[in-house]
This record gives C-alpha cells, sequence and structure tokens, in this order.
C-alpha cells in the first residue's frame, strides 16, 4: 500500500514538474538549482586539502559537460611523479559528488588520488554541473531528449578523449556506480573501438539486466511507462525527471530513521534498501546536490530494460523503431564486444540490480574479469557510495585491483 502512495506521488510529481512555469529568474540561475549555494565538487575537494580543477568539455550534440580532477595528493606530494589517470562516472540523478562524499579517508577518489593516481570525476549531461548547451536551450524539451544511451556513445567518449589528450596518456582506469556501469556497457558495445583506451574498469552496483528488480518503483511505473505508446509515455519523454528542489524533497520515506532531510529527500527515497550500513554525515553531504537532474527518458528506458528483460536500446514503438533501428524490437547491446578488463562489484541487498540480475549480467559478459561479491547480506545499492564499511568491503579492493594493472 505504501508503495502505490509513492508511485503515485511521483507520477503526479513528475507530470506537475513536466508543465512547470519556468521563470525569467530560473533562466538566469539553473532552472530549479541555485548553484551559488551549494558547495560544488571542486570546493569540497579543496575544502578536504585536496587541490581541485574545474574542466569543460562540449560533446558534438552542444552540451557542456564539467570535469572535476584532483591532479594529485598533498599526503604523497606527487605533483611531478607520474599519474596514471582514473576516471569515475556517478549513477541516475547522481553527480560527481558521490565519489566524494564520504571524505578523504573513505570515498574512492581520495583513496585512488593517495594511491597516486590523477582522478578525474565526470558529469552527465543534464545533471547540475552539466546543464548548458552551445546549441539547444535549457528550457526546451529538445535538451532533454536524451537517455544513457547518448550518456554513453557521446558523453563518456567525449570525457575520455578529453582526459587522454590532456594527461598524454593512452588509456585510463574507469570506475563507475549504477547508472555508471550502464554507460560503460553502453559505450563498450557501441563505439568498441574505446575498448583500447581502458586499462581497466570497475562497476560498482553493475546494472544492465531488470529482470527481479524489488524496488517499488518497478512495480509501480513499470507497467506504466515500461512499454512504449501509451499516455504515460507521451507525457514524461522528454522533460527533466526529479530535480532538486522542495516538491521533490517534501516526499516523505516513512522507513527511513535518519534526519528529516534526509528522509524527504528524493534521491534517497528512490535508492531504497535500507540505512542499516549508512554514513548519515555522507548522506547529509550527498543530499545538498541530490537528485542532480536527469532526463525522464533515462528513467522510462530503465523501466523498458525492467519489462523487456533485456539489455537494449530505447523502445520507440515499432514506426519509429522501424525508422531508427530498421526493425520492430530495439537492437541489443551486445556485451560480447566488450574486451576491456572489467572487474564487477555488486551485492545482494541491492533493490535495483539484484544478484540475480548480475548473474545474468555475468553469463553474457564473455571477457569479465571477476564477479566480486560483497559478502555482507545488507550491503545494498547506495551503500557503493554512502556505507560506512564501504572503504574495507568495496574501495580498498578497487584501488587494489586498479595498482594491479600499473
Ligand atoms: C562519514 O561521512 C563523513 C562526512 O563526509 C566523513 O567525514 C566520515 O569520515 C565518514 N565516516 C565513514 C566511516 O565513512
Amino acid at each position: 500500500m505504501r508503495s502505490l502512495v509513492f508511485g503515485l506521488l511521483f507520477i503526479v510529481l513528475c507530470v506537475g514538474l513536466t508543465h512547470a512555469e519556468t521563470t525569467e529568474e530560473d533562466l538566469l540561475v539553473s532552472p530549479r538549482y541555485c548553484l551559488k549555494e551549494i558547495t560544488k565538487s571542486d570546493e569540497r575537494i579543496r575544502s578536504h586539502g585536496y587541490p581541485a580543477e574545474t574542466h569543460e568539455v562540449t560533446t558534438e550534440d552542444g552540451y557542456v559537460l564539467t570535469l572535476f580532477r584532483i591532479p594529485y595528493s598533498p599526503k604523497l606530494k606527487n605533483q611531478n611523479a607520474e599519474r596514471q589517470p582514473v576516471f569515475l562516472q556517478h549513477g541516475l540523478f547522481s553527480n560527481s559528488d558521490c565519489f566524494l562524499c564520504s571524505g578523504p579517508d573513505n570515498s574512492l577518489a581520495y583513496l585512488l588520488a593517495d594511491a597516486g593516481y590523477d582522478v578525474w570525476l565526470g558529469n552527465a549531461r543534464g545533471n547540475i554541473y552539466s546543464r548548458a548547451n552551445t546549441l539547444i536551450s535549457l528550457n526546451s524539451y529538445k535538451f532533454w531528449h536524451f537517455d544513457w544511451h547518448e550518456i554513453g556513445t557521446i558523453d563518456l567518449p567525449a570525457m575520455i578523449d578529453y582526459i587522454l589528450d590532456l594527461t598524454g596518456y593512452k588509456q585510463l582506469h574507469y570506475a563507475g556506480h549504477s547508472q555508471g556501469t550502464t554507460v560503460y556497457l553502453v559505450m563498450l558495445t557501441e563505439r568498441p573501438e574505446y575498448n583500447a583506451k581502458i586499462k581497466s574498469g570497475h562497476l560498482l552496483a553493475p546494472c544492465a539486466f531488470f529482470e527481479h528488480g524489488k524496488s517499488f518503483i518497478f512495480n509501480l511505473l513499470g507497467p506504466l511507462v515500461g512499454t512504449p505508446g501509451g499516455v504515460w509515455n507521451q507525457l514524461l519523454v522528454d522533460s527533466e525527471l526529479i530535480p532538486h528542489n522542495d516538491l521533490v524533497n517534501r516526499v516523505v520515506d516513512n522507513s527511513c530513521n535518519a534526519a528529516s532531510s534526509i528522509c524527504k529527500n528524493g534521491f534517497m527515497l528512490f535508492a531504497n534498501g535500507g540505512y542499516e550500513n549508512a554514513n548519515v554525515s555522507s548522506m547529509q553531504v550527498l543530499i545538498e546536490t541530490h537528485p542532480a537532474g536527469s532526463s525522464s527518458n533515462q528513467g522510462i528506458h530503465f523501466l523498458q530494460l525492467w519489462a523487456s528483460h533485456e539489455f537494449r536500446q530505447y523502445d520507440w514503438g515499432t514506426k519509429k523503431n522501424n525508422e531508427l533501428y530498421g526493425q520492430d524490437l530495439p537492437p541489443d547491446y551486445d556485451l560480447s564486444k566488450i574486451t576491456a578488463p572489467t572487474h564487477s562489484y555488486s551485492s545482494n541487498n541491492d533493490a535495483l540490480c539484484g544478484p540475480k540480475d548480475v548473474d545474468t549480467l555475468v553469463s553474457k559478459f564473455t571477457h569479465l574479469v571477476e564477479d566480486h561479491r560483497v559478502p555482507l547480506q545488507s550491503f545494498n545499492h547506495l551503500d557503493f557510495i554512502i556505507a560506512r564499511n564501504m572503504k574495507e568491503l568495496v574501495n580498498d579492493l578497487i584501488v587494489e585491483r586498479v595498482q594491479s594493472y600499473d
């Protein structure tokens, strides 16, 4: 019953936001955000005592993406040493802060910097750090006409090429969380020439198959928007999905016992799975910039995967599929094309991308090097970025694996 109410609330919110008025003030500061009021990733990095740089990359279709960089570790003073680049990519509704929010002793970005790496944090089109386009206005529905297929085929290659050009390296290490793993799979299957640019890949809570997804979001919204052509699709397509605003943050999660600001946050609610391992201070940091903005098409595409049990491109319905793909159904992403050495780190209590769906992914991923399952049963989807014990259970392993390639 509770999930039904949540689901309906989500729908009302999404529809409401699709038709939200935009004022002139909204146009000046990015709509519904005021970046002046939040601590941006570069300031956060500096506040932790590390050097930070901000870089902008413009994609071939005009999106201006912000990359943050921790070029070296002040603990190692290795600014003049060889530093292999590592690239970190966030998940749905998220941004670069997800790899910083637990601070220098726990978060992956700092652990990699302290291991001697040149750490780069990506931001996908549409999130608070990547909300500009040189060709399309942010307020046009065309701005939001993308999903994680474009993030994988356009944004990732653009960011990776930028980093390799600037540093002079031929390869980088990649780590992604949640949708940050989906886009990795999309890039390497759709643009297989990028396999050669990945020295090693690390997938945290890998998401490609959703047949067994337990989150209430699947059962509620899946039947409504998981198949093309319905009225809900018409209403929701090409719009911004649950942005960071007061309206969203008023949704209350009854299962949450942390501070009310955390419990009322739409991002925390979405990634539900209990708070047993969560670091409450880290969640407090995270909600400042989450949910971070994404296109409704990203959510719809994930729900399509839940409904179809396949890992394939966006389903526009038979007519448009035939125009775009030359077939009735969207083509699968062919995982056998991935040759970059890749490690998977998944957990049992993941309500979005759970163990059975990871089994499916592993069975189709011919070149997967390692299928690591976090031994703690309660570890969930969000714990990969906010758990008190994520350093021992996950991040230390990643650093060790990354180093084994150098
Ligand atoms: C919890 O998060 C806070 C805030 O970022 C951080 O300072 C602290 O080290 C974290 N602790 C653990 C065990 O993750």
